[in-house]
């Protein structure tokens, strides 16, 4: 149990969680939890660099939480926190944010774009959130975090933040790679399928939620976007709507792309949407079932993140307090 290599990972309680970080994340989540001592956790403190509804990011919170249950993360097996309950990232992301440099947080694409659209409000958390993402990843001395494509770039910072570290303050920190699934790194909209399935995605027919009604998803994959050919064929250059649509259904039906190219030769785009909108409601249906039942039990859930932060603590204290003596901070 001991020298279980670590894992964390988490997500931004910023909108419903959907079919994007469903397969780039959760699934992968669940199928490491076996092998890794892993902690996951609903990313609070990320969540507020863009302004929140104070009464819809708790409500999200919860429903985050209650998901993450029924996509078959098992509390008992692995940490599930809420990331403002665990002090240990802040204090951390403090003492990072002192290692992170100017020019480096500049580069951040996801910056870029945060900042593009969000001009009224270009905060000095949407900045140095790298900062604070490598403090809950290295706070932990984790070796894995499965994340979807669009992270990469953030689980290399912490890479470099570490190694900037270490070499000043000698091995404090553990490198972590980074793990991106094959199939479904990327999920993109229905509807401009040149883009990123996203929570923030203002149309709605783009975007799917774990728990949109069945009618809806159906709805929404009907309407997908496709192109003027026929045939359906995995080139995510030329095709990008189809292999979008071959992605999902690969992941959701346990297909490979040559299995679905023959099960689909000869028919049309029709049946395709039809098919992989039926596969990912028969996905999502069991966990928005198991997840209202659990949103119901709020004593339930309020035990799984107070035991989990208890335990996130102690693992994370033990870092702090490492780090702390390293730069020289008198003990207490
Ligand atoms: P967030 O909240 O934007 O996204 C959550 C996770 O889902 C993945 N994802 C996708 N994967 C495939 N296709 C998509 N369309 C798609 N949309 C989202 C994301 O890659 C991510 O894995 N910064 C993080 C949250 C975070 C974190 C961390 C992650 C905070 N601290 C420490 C890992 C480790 C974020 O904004 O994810």
């Amino acid at each position: 149990m001991d020298d279980k290599k670590i894992i964390l990972s988490g997500i931004k309680p910023s909108g419903e969680l959907t079919l994007g970080s469903y397969i780039g994340a959760i699934k992968n989540w669940v199928e490491l939890s076996d092998e890794y001592e892993c902690y996951y956790m609903l990313a609070d403190m990320h969540a507020i660099t863009v302004r929140q509804e104070p009464a819809e990011l708790r409500r999200r919170t919860l429903e985050q939480l209650a998901q993450y249950i029924a996509c078959g993360l098992d509390p008992e097996k692995n940490t599930i926190f809420i990331q403002s309950h665990v002090p240990a990232h802040a204090e951390l992301g403090w003492v990072l944010s002192c290692y992170t440099m100017f020019g480096e947080l500049s580069r951040m694409t996801q910056f870029k774009d945060k900042s593009a659209k969000n001009e009224e409000n270009i905060n000095a958390g949407l900045f140095t959130y790298p900062s604070l993402m490598a403090a809950d990843i290295l706070v932990y001395q984790a070796d894995l975090v499965p994340v979807g494509d669009d992270q990469k770039q953030h689980v290399e910072i912490c890479r470099d933040i570490a190694v900037r570290f270490n070499g000043i303050y000698g091995e404090t920190f553990k490198l972590p790679e980074p793990f991106i699934p094959k199939a479904g790194a990327r999920i993109m909209s229905l509807q401009e399928p040149q883009n990123k399935m996203s929570k923030s995605e203002q149309d709605s027919g783009g975007c799917i939620c774990i728990l949109d009604k069945p009618e809806s998803i159906l709805r929404a994959f009907k309407r997908a976007v496709t192109d003027s050919e026929t045939e359906v064929r995995y080139d995510p250059k030329a095709k990008p709507g189809v292999s979008n649509l071959m992605q999902i259904y690969a992941v959701c039906a346990g297909k490979t792309f040559a299995e679905i190219e023959a099960e689909f030769s000869g028919k049309g785009y029709g049946d395709l949407k039809a098919t992989v909108g039926e596969a990912v409601v028969e996905t999502l249906r069991p966990i928005r079932e198991e997840a209202a039942r659990l949103l119901s039990d709020k004593a339930y859930l309020e035990q799984i993140y107070k035991n989990g932060a208890e335990r996130a603590a102690r693992a994370a204290n033990r870092t702090v307090q490492k780090v702390y003596k390293k730069v020289g901070f008198v003990g207490k």
